[in-house]
């Protein structure tokens, strides 16, 4: 039996993966993270399938539900927004599920930055713009940064900053990026990407801060840098004419000698 760790997206029900979605239906425990995950994503889960919410549940309770269904010969499908690669608490449940021996399984998610660049139609990674793009948050009431984390470092690469966890600091975050990438940088706030009630607001650095409504407090990420409002980019070599690269090579004579795969 095997607890399966599911990416569930950034809200949207369809942005979940088709693996997620048929590891949800075939497991007849289902225990997600609170408000984020949609109920449309809990309506994969089998019929008479127990679901758990482990918003109010601590980490010991989290585990015995997962050690019981196991025990018990069933499958559980554990649920966290976005991907779990950043910031879902997966890291400290696999280490207790596997010092109890018991199997687990990944399966990745639309992380929300993602989910937030597509709303602004945007490429974070721009040629001769930038080519980094930061995951990063501001320290919160439960989790304190590394010393070298901090925005100002991060700020000095030039990168693409993506800013979770931190709406409610953002005079923080502005006050401390504006003498490193100007007042009229780019930036944008995205509140609940792919939800419903998804919210955009585009501005500069030093004007973002302005279109802030009350209700947006949780669930919002901050986009910083020059990619976000670039039209003055290379084009990237990818698809330039004179490029030799493995599926459309310039010095083949023959095309015939092409087996027609491309990028
Ligand atoms: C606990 S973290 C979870 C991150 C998640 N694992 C991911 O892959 O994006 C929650 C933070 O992610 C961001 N977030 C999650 N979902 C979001 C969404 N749909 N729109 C905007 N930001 C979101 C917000 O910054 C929020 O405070």
């Amino acid at each position: 039996m095997t607890v399966h760790f599911i990416g569930a997206g950034p809200g949207a029900p369809d942005l979940l993966t088709l693996r997620g979605q048929a590891l949800i239906a075939s497991c007849p425990v289902c225990l997600y993270a609170g408000s984020l995950v949609p109920e449309e994503i809990l309506g994969h889960c089998p019929e008479g399938a127990k679901i758990i919410n482990t918003a109010p549940l601590d980490l010991d309770a989290i585990i015995a539900e997962c050690k019981a269904a196991t025990d018990a010969g069933l499958d559980v499908a554990r649920l966290h927004s976005g991907d779990l690669s950043i910031w879902s608490a997966m890291g400290e449940q696999l280490r207790r599920l596997r010092a109890e021996n018991i199997p687990v399984s990944v399966t990745p998610g639309v992380p929300s930055f993602a989910a937030a660049a597509a709303a602004l139609g945007t490429e974070l990674t721009l040629p001769g713009v930038a080519q980094s793009v930061v995951l990063t948050r501001t320290p919160g009431r439960a989790s304190a940064m590394p010393d070298n984390e901090t925005l100002e470092n991060f700020g000095r690469t030039g990168a693409t900053l993506a800013i979770h966890l931190s709406i409610h600091n953002i005079q923080n975050v502005v006050d401390t990026l504006l003498p490193i990438y100007g007042a009229d940088c780019p930036a944008a706030i995205i509140y609940r990407a792919s939800w419903p009630d998804q919210q955009i607001i585009r501005g500069l650095l030093s004007t973002i801060q302005s279109g802030l409504s009350e209700d947006i407090e949780r669930t919002a990420l901050i986009l910083v840098g020059p990619t976000l409002g670039s039209q003055d980019f290379d084009e990237s070599c990818l698809y330039a004419p004179d490029y030799d690269r493995r599926f459309r090579a310039q010095s083949a004579a023959d095309p015939a000698s092409s087996n027609g795969k491309g990028a």
